[in-house]
């Protein structure tokens, strides 16, 4: 049996947002994905651990009913959280991405799994066409790490706007056995080293960076603040507060709030499934 390896064409060959982005617009890899990803029990085990860390995330993320995923990629972690009960919707740049997304929900409804993916939409998540606080949590799976510092932080202003609530973002760091390896022999020139990695220093680093380039442009602006306000407020709170306060800031969810809630099928731009 064929089994997953590195000439497989939905396994990328460069680092670098720019070509990420476009990698995945090809329906030869979006048909690969889910083979080169999830087919060996080694991978198997691997994606388990990642499903493990999404669900204990979202167990102490208290109210949360409608979640955005994305990038939704082919739809595994969708389908899967549709099945835990949560009103979802899958979103993606790529279209390929996207229609593969829809016929494996086809197929898993053909054998009888029950439906509860509200729809899919194509969106840059640099710029997503959602209202504010349309959902209760965004979930970003195998993404962020991909992402330029200075487009990473456009998206995750884009997050915060659209959750009413929660941000779940899984990132790659450096501190694993498997990429010390790895980076070791490809250094040794055995094998291709491995795609970046980032420490916690460098994450911190780079929130430090941008703090400090936020200080200066207020700085700068504070000149014209008797005539006018450049900067909204929800710019400022998000990178003025420390990573940390920015999740207690997220208020409990009231009573009110749920009946008020406006539920992912009201979003605008759903691409619906194909059957609904
Ligand atoms: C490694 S896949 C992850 C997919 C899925 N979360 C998973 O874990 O299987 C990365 C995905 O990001 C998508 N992508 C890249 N740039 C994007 C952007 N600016 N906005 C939305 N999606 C993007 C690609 O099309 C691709 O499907």
């Amino acid at each position: 049996m064929k089994r997953p390896g590195k000439s497989d064409p939905s396994r990328p060959r460069e680092d670098g947002y720019d070509y990420k982005r476009e990698f995945y617009r090809s329906s030869t890899v979006a048909e690969d994905y889910d083979f080169h990803r999830f087919s060996s029990p080694e991978r198997q085990k691997r994606n388990r651990r990642k499903w493990a860390a999404i669900c204990k995330a979202l167990r102490e993320a208290t109210g949360v009913r409608t979640i955005l995923d994305l990038p939704c990629g082919t739809g595994r972690f969708t389908g899967a959280l549709a099945r835990e009960g949560f009103e979802i919707v899958g979103s993606d740049i790529s279209h390929e991405m996207l229609h593969k997304a829809a016929s494996l929900e086809k197929e898993n409804k053909a054998a009888g799994q029950p439906k509860a993916i509200r729809g899919y939409v194509q969106a840059n998540a640099e710029h997503l066409p959602l209202r504010n606080d349309s959902l209760d949590c965004v979930v970003s799976i195998r993404f962020m790490m991909h992402v330029d510092p200075i487009s990473r932080v456009r998206m995750l202003r884009e997050f915060h706007r659209v959750s009413r609530r929660w941000v779940i973002i899984d990132y790659r760091h450096c501190y694993s056995f498997r990429y010390v390896l790895t980076h070791t022999f490809g250094r040794l020139g055995i094998g291709r080293p491995p795609l970046s990695r980032v420490s916690r220093k460098e994450l911190d680093k780079e929130f430090a960076d941008n703090l400090k380039k936020l200080e200066t442009k207020v700085a700068d602006e504070s000149a014209l603040a008797k005539w006018t306000y450049l900067l909204p407020n929800w710019t400022m709170e998000s990178l003025l507060k420390k990573r940390s306060e920015l999740l207690e800031s997220k208020k409990e969810e009231t009573s009110e709030d749920k009946a008020n809630s406006p539920g992912a099928l009201e979003i605008p731009g759903i691409v619906p499934t194909p059957d609904q």
